[in-house]
């Protein structure tokens, strides 16, 4: 969850995935926008929109990505996994195939929490105590799915301001 800054409310971002052709797109654009297409093209990487959701008489804002569920799209799409809060398995009861995948996507996510975290080299503690060591403020950041790089220009601006 994105902590928002300046008053913004919070952030909460879910993402969708399953196999191919299991509906993922056509239940987003039924959820926000009443829409369904019978011809939909399959999604290429991701997609996300925000959408505001009301829980309890609250604006709560939920910025869901829809994920391509081709297998070709993998790699990109599982980097998107990181800071999501929430997530839809979405299978097809026409087709067991994409129900005995469920297990599959599910080890997806628990093992792509993050951003190149699969194949980090260097600890959050490591960074933290370098930072502590010359008297630096320390945060980790991913341009890819846009984790903290509001935040850390925030902190370098409000040190100097
Ligand atoms: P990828 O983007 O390739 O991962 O596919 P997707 O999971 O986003 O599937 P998409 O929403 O594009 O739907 C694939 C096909 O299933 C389309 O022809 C849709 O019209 C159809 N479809 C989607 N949801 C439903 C549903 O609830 N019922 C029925 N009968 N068809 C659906
Ligand atoms: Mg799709």
């Amino acid at each position: 969850m994105d902590e928002g800054v300046g008053g913004e409310e919070y952030l909460f971002k879910i993402v969708v995935i399953g196999d191919s052709a299991v509906g993922k797109s056509n239940l987003l654009s039924r959820f926000a926008r009443d829409e369904f297409d019978l011809h939909s093209k399959a999604t290429i990487g991701v997609e996300f929109q925000t959408q505001v959701v009301d829980i309890e008489g609250k604006e709560v804002k939920a910025q869901v990505w829809d994920t391509a569920g081709q297998e070709r799209f993998r790699a990109v799409t599982s980097a998107y996994y990181r800071g999501a809060v929430g997530a839809l398995i979405v299978y097809d009861i026409s087709r067991r195939t994409t129900f005995d995948s469920i297990k599959r996507w599910l080890d997806e996510l628990n093992r792509n929490k993050s951003d190149l975290e699969n194949i980090r080299d260097v600890s959050v503690e490591e960074g933290k105590r370098l930072a502590e060591e010359e008297g630096l403020f320390f945060i980790e950041t991913s341009a890819l799915d846009s984790t903290n790089v509001k935040t850390a220009f925030q902190i370098v601006i409000r040190a100097i301001y």
